[in-house]
């Protein structure tokens, strides 16, 4: 009856363990489900290795367990010492080879996979963007010179090489579905890369803490048809540029309507609607005693500075009330 109780306990404590880990599913033990030939090659080094240390921590713990209740002080006095062991050359000999060609048969599998993880395959549909991490948005470039903010589209099935850039602090740009982290830093260029092998749309977010809101620097890959892609970077990013912007830079620290969160409200501000002025505090942020903001936009363009202009004007700027009072 005494061994019995260790054991249900033991049983019941394996059982928990392992049924959170089944709940877990991809939302945390397991990698997500990868959708570029990269990231897949991460996967299998990945169950390599917890296969390996899975087995392995189940034969410790058992035997840990087993012999803690096999060898129990039980009834023998608590002066009288327990059975002397001495050492198993035998033994020893095993559990020092075994490791050994565990160890080489993991450092095996990650070399044959590192390769296939780093570069990316030589293809005739390579298309180059660029990636530029900022304080707290991603900004992409594409071929033809458009830009857009937050969400990036890339075909399916063509190789894309992403130069990674970044003109303030570090940051980790990362999807997971689509292959590891790679940082971006300033005065660096990194590169990595990815090929959607399905269409989707994948998340990711920054990773490597950059500031205040780098748990909103969030980004997304939308992997779609060749024609959906040639839409997005002819058309959608010149039509929406102002909104991705206002949205992905602008909101997160002003609120959706400008109405203040982090940074003070603006939606009354008539810096709103003077255009000159709107460029000089975006491009070259404000210090001042009562806060400073971020030069969001060092980077933009003319044409977008002129997007966020219209954007602006038309949806967030709201004028005060006549007669109403400045909060100053
Ligand atoms: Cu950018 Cu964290």
């Amino acid at each position: 009856m005494r061994l019995k109780l260790p054991s249900f306990v033991f049983a019941v404590l394996v059982a928990l363990a392992t049924a959170g880990i089944a709940a877990a599913g991809n939302g945390g033990f397991a990698p997500v489900r990868p959708a570029s030939p990269n990231a897949s090659h991460t996967n299998v080094a990945y169950w390599v290795v917890l296969g390996f240390t899975t087995v392995i921590f189940v034969i410790v713990e058992g035997l840990l367990v087993a012999f803690v209740i096999k060898y129990r002080r039980g009834k023998r006095g608590r002066e009288v010492e327990g059975a002397q062991v001495h050492g198993h050359t035998r033994l020893e000999v095993i559990w020092t080879v075994i490791p050994v060609v565990i160890l080489c048969v993991i450092g095996i599998v990650v070399f044959l996979e590192l390769p296939k993880i780093r570069s990316a395959p030589a293809a005739a549909n390579t298309i180059h963007i660029t990636v530029e991490g900022h304080q707290y948005y991603w900004q992409f470039d594409y071929p033809n010179g458009a830009r857009s903010i937050g969400t990036m589209h890339a075909p399916v099935g063509a190789v894309v090489d992403l130069r990674v850039v970044s003109p303030d602090v570090i940051h980790s740009w990362w999807i997971p579905a689509l292959g590891g982290k790679i940082q971006a830093i300033p005065g660096r260029i990194n590169h990595t890369w990815f090929e959607p092998t399905a269409a989707g749309s994948y998340q990711g977010q920054c990773a490597e803490l950059c500031g205040v809101f780098h748990a909103a620097m969030a980004a997304t890959v939308v992997a779609g048809s060749e024609s959906d892609y040639r839409t997005f970077v002819t058309r959608t990013t010149r039509q929406t540029l102002g909104q991705q912007e206002w949205g992905g830079v602008c909101a997160t620290c002003h609120g959706n309507l400008g109405q203040g969160g982090y940074g003070p409200d603006i939606a009354s501000n008539s810096l709103l609607i003077q255009p000159v002025a709107l460029a000089n505090i975006v491009r070259n942020g404000v210090t001042g005693s009562i806060g400073a903001m971020p030069p969001v936009g060092n980077t933009w363009t003319r044409e977008q500075m002129d997007a966020l202009a219209r954007y602006v004007r038309r949806n967030i700027y709201k004028p005060a009330a006549a007669g109403a009072t400045s909060g100053g």
